[in-house]
C-alpha cells in the first residue's frame, strides 16, 4: 500500500467535442488527484456536461485521450461506468416511494449483489436513516438531493462526477451538502462538481473555469486568480452605476463590477489603474482602496474576455 496507482482519478488530455459545427469542448486537458473536490465553473452553455459525459465514456470525443480511475476513457467505459458515481443535472427518483425504496430500486436496476445491505450502508453513511421510510415526495429539497447522492453512491464509487448537484436548493441544503462532500474526500473519494455558485467554487481544492468551449484557467483558487494578474480597487460612496460606466471607458480600467455598496475596479496595468481610481475620486467624498482580487472577479473578467473573443475575426 506504499504507492496507490494511479495518481490521478481523471486525467485527460486535449479532448475535443463537435456537435455540427459548432465546437463545444476545445482542447481541454484537466488532472483530478485522488480524494481531491474539483471545482467546474463556467456559463452555461459552455460545455461543462459535455466534458463530464466525455470524461467518463458516456460520450466518444472527436480527439483527445485520457483515463478515468487508470480506465482508458474511449476503450475502457465499461469498466469507469462501474466505478464512478454519477449525478445528472437532472436527477429523477419516484415521488411515491421512500427513500428506501427508492435506493432498493435503483439497486435492482444495477442488480447489485447483497442489494440490502448496500440500501442499508448508503442510508447510513449520508445520514438518512432517520427518514429512510418517508415519501420522497413530501422532502425538501435538501433531503431529495442527499438521496440523489445516495443513489449514486450504493455501488461505493471511487469518483462521483456532479453536474450542477446544488441548483436550486437552498443555502442551508447547500451547506450541508458541502459539509457531506468534505466528509466523502476526506474518505479518499474524488469528486467533480459543477456549479454556478461562487461560494461553491471558494469550497474546491482546484477549479477550472470553462467558457465556449475552452478551458482559460484551472488550479488552486489562489493560482486561478493570480494567472490573470489583476489588481483591483473598491470604491465606496454614492451614484456607484455613474461612476462605473465612467471608468469603465478610462485607459488602465479593464473590468467594473458593482458589488452592493462597492464597486470592485479591476485592471492588469497596476500602475494605470491605480491612477485612474485616484482621478476618478479626487474632489468628491468617494473613498478608495487596494483590496485582493476575488475569485467573482476573475471569473468575470475571464467571461468578458472569452465573450469577446467569440466570433470575433481573426
Ligand atoms: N447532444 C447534443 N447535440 C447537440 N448539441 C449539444 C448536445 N449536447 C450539448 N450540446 C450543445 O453544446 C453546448 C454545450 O452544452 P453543455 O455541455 O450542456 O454546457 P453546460 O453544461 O456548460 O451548460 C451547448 O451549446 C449545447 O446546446
Ligand atoms: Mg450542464
Amino acid at each position: 500500500m506504499n504507492q496507490p496507482a494511479p495518481t490521478y482519478a481523471i486525467d485527460v488530455q486535449k479532448l475535443n467535442k463537435h456537435f455540427g459545427d459548432k465546437h463545444v469542448v476545445d482542447d481541454v486537458s484537466l488532472q483530478v488527484a485522488r480524494g481531491e473536490i474539483f471545482g467546474f465553473l463556467g456559463p452555461n452553455g459552455s460545455g461543462k456536461t459535455t466534458s463530464i459525459r466525455l470524461m467518463c465514456g458516456l460520450l466518444t470525443p472527436d480527439s483527445g485521450t485520457g483515463t478515468c480511475l487508470g480506465y482508458d476513457i474511449v476503450r475502457e467505459s465499461a469498466q469507469i461506468k462501474r466505478n464512478v458515481g454519477y449525478m445528472t443535472q437532472r436527477f429523477s427518483y419516484w415521488d411515491d416511494l421512500t427513500i428506501r425504496e427508492n435506493l432498493d430500486f435503483v439497486a435492482r436496476i444495477y442488480e447489485m449483489p447483497n442489494r440490502r445491505e448496500a440500501v442499508e450502508r448508503s442510508l447510513e453513511s449520508l445520514g438518512l436513516q432517520s427518514r429512510a421510510n418517508q415519501l420522497t415526495g413530501a422532502l425538501s429539497g435538501g433531503w431529495k438531493q442527499r438521496l440523489a447522492l445516495a443513489a449514486c453512491m450504493l455501488h461505493e464509487p471511487q469518483l462521483l462526477l456532479l453536474d450542477e448537484p446544488t441548483a436550486g436548493v437552498d443555502p442551508t441544503a447547500r451547506r450541508d451538502f458541502w459539509e457531506e462532500l468534505h466528509r466523502l474526500a476526506a474518505r479518499g473519494i474524488s469528486v467533480l462538481v459543477s456549479t454556478h455558485y461562487m461560494d461553491e467554487a471558494e469550497r474546491c481544492h482546484k477549479l477550472a473555469y470553462i467558457a465556449y468551449g475552452k478551458l482559460l484557467a484551472q488550479g488552486t483558487a489562489r493560482e486561478v486568480i493570480e494567472s490573470q494578474n489583476l489588481a483591483t480597487w473598491t470604491i465606496y460612496g454614492e451614484h456607484l452605476s455613474k461612476l462605473s460606466e465612467q471608468l469603465r471607458k478610462t485607459p488602465g480600467v479593464d473590468q467594473t463590477v458593482v458589488f452592493g455598496s462597492a464597486l470592485h475596479v479591476s485592471g492588469i496595468e497596476h500602475a494605470t489603474l491605480e491612477a485612474a481610481v485616484k482621478q476618478a475620486i479626487q474632489g468628491t467624498t468617494l473613498r478608495a482602496e487596494r483590496i485582493e482580487t476575488g475569485l467573482e472577479d476573475v471569473f468575470i473578467y475571464l467571461m468578458s474576455h472569452s465573450t469577446d473573443n467569440y466570433g470575433a475575426p481573426s
